[in-house]
C-alpha cells in the first residue's frame, strides 16, 4: 500500500510536470523569434513534438496541433509566422539611422535591402546578400581625408546602386582582344620638346568639339566615345565646315555582330563598322541609351547635310598611338582621341582634381571604359590629361575629369585610338 502510494505520488508528480511543461506561462510580450527563423518560418503539420524551440527553460511549438488544442504552448510568433496572423503584440525593433524600425520590416541601406530579424532573444538588421555599393562612405571619406590631389563626392544619382551595376551599365568597353592589342602604333615625326605644356581642344577649336553625353544605365561607352571622337574630327579636319554630331545610337543598335549593345562593345569592331557602313547624324537617330531596333530602311533616308556621294558619314582605318608624346602630338594636329581606361571603384565618386586611383579601391572589381582625351595641362608640377566622360555634366568637372599623365594611370595611355574622317571635297 505504502509502495503504491509512493508510486502514485511519483506518477502524479510526473503528470503534473508534464502539464506544467505545457502550460508554463510566458509573457506574451516576450521578445524573440521562434517559428520565425532567419532563413524562413518553421511551421509543421499535425503534431510534431520535435517542431519546437526553447523558451524560458521549456519548449514552445510551431505545429498545427498546438493551435488546435492549446494556444498556450504555441510559440508567441506562431500565428504571425505560420497562420497569416497579426504581428506579435510586442514591438521588437532594430536601430536604424538614429531611429528604429519594427521587426519584420525591410529597409534600404544604400544599395542593400535589410530586414529587422528576430534571432532568438534579440533582433538584428540583417542585409540580404550584401552587395558592394557604387557609392561607399568609406571611400569618399578616406579620399577626402588623405588629400591626394582629388576630391570625392557622394553622387545622389549613384547612391542606392551596386558596384556590379555600375561596372555593367556605366562603362561598357570590352577588353580589346589580344590581336588588337598587338596593333602597331603609328610612327610620328616631330620634336617632342616643341609640344606645349597645356592644350585644350575646346579652346583651340571652339564649336568643333562635342559636348558631354549622359550614357544613362547602358554600357555604351564604346559607341558614345567612338561617335564623339569622329564628330570632333569631322569638324576640326574640315576647319569647321562639316560640324556634325554623329549618332552613338546607330552603333549601339546596328553594330551588333560580336557586340553587346548596352552590355558593352569592342572598339575595333565599332571603328570597322563606322568605316564600312558609316553612321548617321544624331538628329536622325537620337540617343536613348536603350536597345532600339536598327531600321536600315529608315537610316538610309536620313538627311546628310554635308554629303552628296554617300549617305552615311565614314572614317578611315583606326590607328593606335604609342606613347604620351605621340598622343599629345595627335590631339594637337587633328583633335581629341579615344582612350580605354581601367575603372576602379573610387573613380565613380570623383568630384574634381587630378585623379589617380587609390589602393582603397584595388580590392574591388574593375571594368573597362572608353573616354575622349581632349587636352592636357600641368597643375603645381603635376601633369594631367583632360578627359571627357559620358556620365552627364553633373559628374566631375562639368562632365570632364583630369587624370595623371605620363604614368599610364589606369592604363589610359595603353590603348589610344584615332581616325581620319572621310571628307568629301568642300
Ligand atoms: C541571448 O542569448 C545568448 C545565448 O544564447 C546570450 O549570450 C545573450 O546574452 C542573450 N542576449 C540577451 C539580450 O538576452
Ligand atoms: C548620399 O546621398 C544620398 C542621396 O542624396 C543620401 O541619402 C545618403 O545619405 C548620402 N550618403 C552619404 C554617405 O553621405
Ligand atoms: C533602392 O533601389 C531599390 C531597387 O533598385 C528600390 O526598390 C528602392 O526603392 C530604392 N530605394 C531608395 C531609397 O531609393
Ligand atoms: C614616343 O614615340 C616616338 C616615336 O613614335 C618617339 O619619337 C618619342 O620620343 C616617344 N616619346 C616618349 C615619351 O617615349
Amino acid at each position: 500500500m505504502y509502495e503504491l502510494k509512493w508510486n502514485l505520488g511519483i506518477l502524479i508528480t510526473a503528470c503534473l510536470n508534464i502539464i506544467q511543461i505545457h502550460t508554463v506561462p510566458y509573457a506574451p510580450d516576450l521578445v524573440g523569434s521562434y517559428c520565425n527563423q532567419p532563413d524562413g518560418a518553421v511551421c509543421c503539420n499535425g503534431r510534431q513534438d520535435s517542431c519546437a524551440f526553447p523558451i524560458l527553460g521549456t519548449l514552445c511549438y510551431c505545429d498545427a496541433f498546438c493551435e488546435q488544442h492549446n494556444d498556450d504552448d504555441c510559440c508567441p510568433d506562431f500565428l504571425f509566422a505560420c497562420a497569416d496572423g497579426p504581428a506579435p503584440v510586442y514591438e521588437a525593433t532594430c536601430p536604424h539611422k538614429g531611429g528604429t524600425i519594427k521587426a519584420g520590416k525591410t529597409v534600404w541601406d544604400n544599395c542593400n535591402s535589410c530586414t529587422c530579424t528576430f534571432l532568438h532573444n534579440r533582433t538584428e538588421l540583417l542585409c540580404h546578400q550584401p552587395h558592394t555599393c557604387l557609392m561607399e562612405k568609406r571611400i569618399i571619406d578616406t579620399v577626402n581625408l588623405q588629400g591626394i590631389g582629388w576630391t570625392a563626392k557622394n553622387y545622389s544619382f549613384f547612391w542606392n546602386q551596386t558596384l556590379d551595376k555600375g561596372i555593367k551599365y556605366k562603362l561598357g568597353t570590352l577588353q580589346p582582344e589580344r590581336f588588337v592589342m598587338r596593333m602597331n602604333p603609328v610612327r610620328r615625326i616631330y620634336d617632342p620638346n616643341s609640344l606645349p605644356t597645356e592644350f585644350d581642344a575646346e579652346s583651340v577649336w571652339p564649336g568643333d568639339v562635342s559636348g558631354i553625353v549622359e550614357q544613362g544605365w547602358c554600357g555604351s561607352s564604346w559607341a558614345v566615345s567612338t561617335a564623339a571622337v569622329a564628330s570632333d574630327r569631322y569638324g576640326i579636319v574640315s576647319k569647321g565646315r562639316q560640324r556634325i554630331n554623329l549618332s552613338p545610337q546607330h552603333l549601339l543598335s546596328c553594330n551588333n555582330r560580336g557586340q553587346q549593345s548596352c552590355d558593352g562593345g569592342h572598339l575595333d569592331r565599332a571603328w570597322m563598322y563606322f568605316r564600312k557602313q558609316g553612321i548617321v547624324e544624331e538628329a536622325c537617330f537620337p540617343y536613348t541609351g536603350r536597345i532600339e531596333t536598327c531600321n536600315r530602311h529608315y537610316l538610309d533616308r536620313c538627311p546628310m547635310r554635308h554629303l552628296k556621294k554617300t549617305n552615311k558619314y565614314k572614317v578611315g582605318p583606326a590607328y593606335r598611338l604609342g606613347n604620351e608624346t605621340d598622343i599629345m602630338y595627335e590631339i594637337m594636329k587633328s583633335g581629341p582621341v579615344q582612350a580605354t581606361m581601367k575603372v576602379y571603384h573610387d573613380f565613380y565618386s570623383y568630384e574634381r582634381g587630378i585623379y589617380e586611383h587609390t589602393d582603397l579601391s584595388i580590392v574591388d572589381r574593375t571594368g573597362y571604359h572608353s573616354v575622349r582625351i581632349v587636352g592636357w595641362g600641368e597643375d603645381r608640377g603635376r601633369k594631367y590629361w583632360k578627359v571627357a566622360n559620358s556620365w552627364g555634366t553633373e559628374w566631375g568637372e562639368n562632365g570632364f575629369f583630369r587624370i595623371v599623365k605620363g604614368k599610364n594611370e589606369c592604363d589610359i595611355e595603353s590603348f589610344v585610338l584615332a581616325v581620319w574622317p572621310e571628307l568629301e571635297e568642300y
